[in-house]
C-alpha cells in the first residue's frame, strides 16, 4: 500500500515545482485595448526591483517584486475617473481614477517570472500573479485593502460606480450626516470587489449582500459585524473566502456607516 501513498507524493513535488507560465494583461482605456506580455513587461526599461514591506496579499510580511510603475504603463491616466481591475479569481475591484494617477502612494504592476515563481497565497494553491498591482507608500493614500488586486488579468477605465450603478446609492432624500452614505463609499471600496449589492458591480466570488433577499433581512446586526470582522469566528468551512477586516483594514466608525448603508438598503426595494 506504498505505492499510491508514493505516487501522491511525487504527483505533488511535481505540482508545487510547476513553472509559473508567462501571461497577458490586457490595459483597455481611451477606447483601445493594450495587450503586454510577461517577457515584455519584463523587458521595459523602468521595470524595477521594488521592496513591499506589509504585502496585504501575503499576510503583511515583507515582499521583493519585479515591478513595473503603474503611471508609465497607463500613460498618465488624464480624464480616467474610475479603473476596474478584475482578477482571474472573479474579484473586480473599482479603484479611483485620482488615487491611481495622483496620490502620493505610487500603483506599480508586480510581474511574476516564470524563472522565479513566487510562493501560493497563504490557505491558496496559486499565488498572486502572474501579475499584482501593489502600492510603494501605501498609508499616505489611504489605499485600502480591497485595492490590492492580484491574479490581475485586465484594467479597464469605466464610470464611477455610483453613476455606472445608480442601485448603490442610497435614496436622495437621505441627509447630507447619514451614516448610510459614507457606508455606501465604504461599501464601493471594500466589499463591491467581491459583493454585488442588487445587480451593482463586476464581482462574482460572494453573493450579492442586496438581493434577491438584503443582506440585513436575514443575518442579524451583531452577526453581521462579527462576520465582517472574522467570518470565521460565525461559520467555517474548508472553502471560505471572505477577507477579515480587523480594525486597520475597517476602523469601527466605517463598520458602522457599513452596517447603517446595509440596512438602508435593506428598507428600500
Ligand atoms: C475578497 C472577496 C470578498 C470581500 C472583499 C468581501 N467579501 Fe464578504 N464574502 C465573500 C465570500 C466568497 C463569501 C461567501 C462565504 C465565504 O466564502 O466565506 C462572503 C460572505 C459574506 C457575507 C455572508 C452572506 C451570506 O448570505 O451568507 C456577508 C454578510 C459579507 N460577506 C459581507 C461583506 C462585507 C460587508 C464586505 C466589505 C466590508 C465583504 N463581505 C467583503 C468574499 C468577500
Amino acid at each position: 500500500m506504498l505505492f499510491p501513498r508514493a505516487a501522491a507524493l511525487l504527483f505533488l513535488a511535481l505540482a508545487a515545482a510547476l513553472p509559473a507560465r508567462a501571461a497577458e494583461l490586457v490595459l483597455s482605456l481611451a477606447g483601445q485595448e493594450l495587450r503586454l506580455d510577461t517577457a515584455a513587461l519584463l523587458a521595459r526599461p523602468d521595470a524595477a526591483s521594488i521592496t513591499i514591506p506589509a504585502d496585504v496579499a501575503y499576510a503583511m510580511a515583507e515582499r521583493r517584486y519585479r515591478a513595473v510603475p503603474l503611471r508609465a504603463l497607463l500613460g498618465g491616466l488624464q480624464g480616467v475617473e474610475t479603473v476596474e481591475a478584475q482578477a482571474s479569481d472573479g474579484f473586480a475591484s473599482q479603484i479611483p481614477g485620482a488615487l491611481l494617477r495622483d496620490s502620493p502612494a505610487e500603483p506599480w504592476i508586480a510581474v511574476e517570472d516564470p524563472a522565479a515563481p513566487w510562493p501560493a497565497l497563504p490557505g491558496k494553491a496559486a499565488s498572486a500573479g502572474p501579475f499584482y498591482l501593489v502600492w510603494r507608500n501605501p498609508a499616505a493614500g489611504d489605499v485600502r485593502p480591497e485595492q490590492w488586486p492580484y491574479m490581475l488579468a485586465r484594467l479597464t477605465a469605466v464610470a464611477p460606480p455610483l453613476r455606472r450603478w445608480p442601485q448603490l446609492a442610497v435614496a436622495a432624500t437621505l441627509p447630507d450626516a447619514d451614516p448610510a452614505r459614507h457606508g455606501a463609499e465604504v461599501y464601493v471600496t471594500q466589499c463591491l470587489a467581491c459583493h454585488r449589492m442588487k445587480g451593482a458591480g463586476a464581482g462574482e466570488m460572494g453573493p450579492d449582500l442586496g438581493a434577491p433577499m438584503p443582506a440585513l433581512a436575514y443575518l442579524t446586526e451583531p452577526g453581521l459585524r462579527a462576520l465582517i470582522r472574522d467570518s470565521a469566528a460565525v461559520r467555517t468551512w474548508p472553502g471560505r473566502q471572505m477577507p477579515a477586516f480587523d480594525e486597520a483594514a475597517l476602523p469601527p466608525a466605517e463598520l458602522e456607516a457599513l452596517v447603517a448603508y446595509l440596512r438602508h438598503q435593506a428598507g428600500r426595494r
